[in-house]
């Protein structure tokens, strides 16, 4: 029997032999591609390659892909664990032709590999295409020996294979496997293509690639027709291993193992096992997701995440578990991943951390939430409704994190229903609300309409890496999106032939500076790319014309400063890493002449050494004169390099690569040349900003100088008002603790001798009742242990005496009795005298019959108590 482990590996070797490169699974989040949420195939690393815009030195390649289908085109959330089949995260075995071979050898491969290799037997196999692909019919027929009444004509939904909305697609051949009479749905219409029930597993699907969709729906044809194949592991392993399910396999079966240990309950193959499938199959997505740099959050991919992660959880309650649980999964999952993909062990620590930090946020909204929904359930009952509202539900999403899916599972256990379409229509105005505030937020242009004036003119030509100065031609002039000839002493934007300002992008803020002749000079506020060309906004002082040639000058100084914080953010990105980890990657950051702000994942804050250790590096970096490097490439080349890149980010066909020393980046930004003209580099503050992500604030250079003087004069100031030195301040410090000390210490002496003088006022007060004298008397001490000295030295002093003392001690009641030898003799029990004075007070208490102490909670009742403690020391000695 293979192994999941032999079976990867015998699939890459076979198409290795025949000259495919073995490429590795590219990471979970597709770095230059935006239409796509999760890699979803394992075509998706190579789908520039099929539109023949990037190019490889292989033109045949096979992988086993790491895929999630949870959210957009390919989704199987909602299916996971319901059958053998499905899954959030699975891995794709995969063989690919970029333009050399087609359909015949693809047929060749999957049917020799399938019945020769792996020993599949044939009858247990059959074949689909698309219902107009004659052609493949023909190959399947002449190359293999399937039969032809095992060729199944099926239409566009199974047959035709798109990537998403937009991207390659093509017609496909799909490979089937009968798992036999027994796993049919019993159903008369169980049929390939028909049903889909248990019986009929899709093993392994040949695309096609023919056609490009594009964003309006048109079919393009691609430069070359060409490969792509998709077989699942998990099912091959399935079948290979001889299991019902893909739960079954040694794949999953040590995560089984593990939720049953945690939850000391057994798992069960049907309905009841439910909740282990689904937690199985999370954890193996949570724990991919997070090593490949996702984090929980409330939109994208973070959203996705954080749902699968709070589903799990959610299925860890219906197994009994109320606590974290989830995080202790990584271990498991990392054990049977980590061969193929060593980097589970690199992270695991930190997903496990992150697991954890997010269920345990769950449990606070979840106990939160739970108590919401109960309360609209019963409100819903009491208003004879059997539906939560839409705004119910956008409720408790928007303002306890409840998400939509717990809320209509909760619905539904108790007979409710949900307005989802209700709930769709508020998050959609709540998404138009947050575009319309950014829009206003500093965009001046209304990129439509200003589109179509721009197409008649030709790109704008950005010549400002080096050079600050440019002579140039006006293009166009745009006031409130509409194209004017002429502009006068009015705001407006302009764009020029060429221009040397850098347009607000990646994070760093517009260059600033004028634009001017001899007939106008226009202040430069802001710089904004519009598609290719390039608008510089502000406000002419004088007259400006279409044609104009203009000098267009940047502000050297803003210039060179936002530069000087833009290379020191690259700098203390690779410094970040160096201490922290690899997993400090970049999540966004703000470059102006003032200071930088970067944000990264870390879940915790840093140490005063982390925080000292990164400001050297940057500084040791800095002090190296190190040359800054920028090139244009390609993005592979760039990727070979070792460059950083940003998640989500595009990139197109040519990137530019910064490096300065060794930090490589892809950045499009504005650089010193050399890192000694940064100077000086200071963190200023750092902190959290969100679950998982904190940001750092720097100043360099002479802001950096500046920061310094002034926390300089800070300390002059304070060392000053101790009439000492900055280095005398701590010193100083300390010995105005050390006096602040004594002088307490004498404050308490002075204030116990004082009221033991009082007290000692009080001895003329014991009256003699047989021969021992009885003194009770209020006082007024603040401590109860001074109360208690004072009691004991009036005893002393009266000889064959029974004391009781009462004080208000902060806002109690305090109450003491001393008896002596002969009180106690004569039956005084300083215990009981206390016990009942201390109840009179609210409180309670007691001790020996020679020595009592209690306290009581009504000051008010103190003369009470003490009466009360008279009553019963003469009632005991008369
Ligand atoms: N891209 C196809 C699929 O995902 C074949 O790999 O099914």
């Amino acid at each position: 029997m293979w192994t999941s482990n032999e079976v990867r590996k015998l699939f890459l070797d076979y198409f290795e032999e025949r000259q495919h490169a073995v490429v590795e699974s590219s990471s979970l989040v597709p770095a230059d591609d935006p239409t796509l949420l999760f890699t979803n195939a394992g075509m998706n690393q190579f789908k520039d390659v099929f539109l023949g815009i990037d190019k490889r030195n292989y033109d045949k390649a096979a992988t086993s892909q790491k895929c999630v289908r949870a959210g957009g085109k390919h989704n199987d959330l909602d299916t996971v664990g319901r059958t053998p089949r499905h899954h959030t995260f699975f891995e794709m075995l995969g063989n690919f032709s970029f333009g050399d071979y087609f359909k015949e050898d693809a047929i060749i491969y999957a049917w020799d590999f399938l019945t020769n290799v792996v020993n599949l037997p044939k009858e247990n196999l059959w074949v689909t295409i698309f219902h107009e692909d004659d052609e493949a019919k023909d190959i399947w027929l002449k190359v293999t020996d399937v039969k032809a009444e095992r060729i199944l004509r099926l239409g566009e939904e199974e047959n035709f294979w798109s990537m998403g909305d937009t991207g390659p697609c093509g017609p496909c051949s799909e490979i089937m496997y009968d798992r036999g009479e027994k796993y049919s749905c019993g159903h008369e219409n169980c049929l390939i293509g028909v049903c889909d029930c248990d019986r009929w597993l899709e093993i392994w699907n040949l695309v096609f690639m023919q056609f490009n969709r594009e964003p309006d729906g048109e079919l393009k044809p691609l430069p070359n027709p060409s490969i792509d194949t998709g077989m699942g592991l998990e099912r091959i392993c399935s079948i290979l291993q001889q299991k019902e399910s893909n739960f079954e396999t040694d794949l999953f079966i040590p995560i089984i193992k593990k939720i049953e240990d945690l939850t000391g309950k057994k798992y069960k193959a049907d309905e009841e096992g439910f909740p282990f499938r689904v937690i199985a199959d999370h954890s193996r997505a949570c724990t991919f997701l997070i090593a490949d740099g996702v984090l929980p959050s409330n939109d994208g991919r973070g959203y996705v995440l954080r749902r699968i992660l709070r589903r799990a959880v959610r299925f860890g309650r219906h197994l009994g578990i109320k606590e974290p649980f989830l995080y202790q999964n990584v271990d498991v999952v990392t054990s049977i991943m980590e061969t193929p993909y060593p980097e589970l062990n690199e992270k695991k620590d930190f997903v496990k951390e992150v697991i954890k930090m997010e269920e345990e946020r769950f449990f606070v909204t979840l106990n939160e939430g739970i108590k919401k929904v109960e309360e609209m359930i019963s409100t819903a009952k009491s208003d004879n409704r059997s539906t939560i509202t839409g705004q119910e539900a956008f409720m408790l999403y928007d303002t306890y994190g409840f998400p939509l899916d717990l809320t209509e599972d909760m619905a539904e256990e108790n007979g409710f229903e949900v307005d989802t379409q209700g709930f769709n229509l508020m998050m959609e105005e709540q998404r138009e609300r947050a575009r319309k505030a950014n829009k206003s937020d500093g965009a001046f242009v209304e990129e439509q309409v200003i589109n179509e004036i721009l197409e008649k003119i030709p790109a704008s030509n950005f010549n400002g890496y080096n050079n600050l100065e440019e002579k140039s031609t006006v293009l166009a002039l745009i006031k409130d999106g509409e194209a004017i000839s002429n502009a006068k002493d009015i705001e407006v934007s302009i764009v020029t032939e060429a221009t040397p300002f850098y347009a607000e992008s990646g994070g760093q803020v517009a260059d600033k500076g004028n634009i001017k002749n001899a007939k106008c000079d226009f202040a430069v506020e802001n710089v904004q790319k519009v598609a290719s060309w390039i608008l510089h906004h502000g406000k002419v002082s004088g007259e400006i014309t279409v044609g104009d040639t203009v000098e267009l000058l940047v502000d050297q100084n803003h210039r060179l400063n936002t530069a000087r914080n833009h290379t020191a953010t690259h700098l203390l990105h690779k410094s970040l890493r160096k201490v922290v980890g690899e997993h400090a990657q970049q999540k966004g950051s703000l470059v102006e002449p003032e200071r930088l702000r970067f944000d990264f994942s870390h879940l915790h804050a840093l140490t005063e050494e982390e925080l000292l250790e990164i400001e050297n590096k940057v500084n040791e970096y800095i002090w190296s004169m190190s040359n800054v490097e920028a090139t244009n490439t390609d993005i592979n080349s760039a990727k070979e390099m070792g460059a950083i890149a940003l998640f989500g980010e595009k990139y197109t066909e040519e990137v530019r690569v910064v490096s300065v020393a060794d930090s490589i980046e892809l950045c499009g930004g504005t650089h010193v040349s050399n890192t000694g003209q940064i100077g000086l580099f200071k963190i200023q503050s750092e902190g959290s900003i969100g679950s998982g992500l904190r940001r750092i604030e720097a100043v360099t250079g002479k802001n950096a100088f500046e920061y310094l003087n002034q926390a300089e004069a800070k300390l002059q100031e304070i060392s000053a008002y101790l009439r000492t030195t900055p280095q005398e301040t701590l010193y100083k410090i300390d010995a105005l603790n050390k006096t602040i000390k004594e002088r307490e210490k004498e404050l308490e002496l002075l204030k116990s001798k004082l009221t033991k003088e009082s007290s000692e006022s009080l001895l003329d007060k014991a009256v003699e009742i047989n021969g021992i004298k009885a003194l009770i008397a209020q006082v007024d001490v603040e401590d109860a242990n001074i109360l208690r000295q004072n009691a004991e030295m009036l005893k002393d002093k009266l000889g064959k005496a029974v004391v009781v003392l009462g004080a208000v001690t902060g806002d109690k009641v305090g109450l003491v009795c001393f008896a002596s030898k002969e009180a106690v003799n004569q039956g005084v029990n300083a215990g009981n005298i206390i016990g009942a004075a201390a109840k009179v007070a609210s409180g309670g208490g007691g001790g020996r019959s020679d020595m009592a102490q209690a306290g009581g909670k009504d000051v008010t009742k103190l003369p009470d108590a003490l009466s009360t403690a008279r009553e019963l020391v003469e009632k005991t000695l008369s």
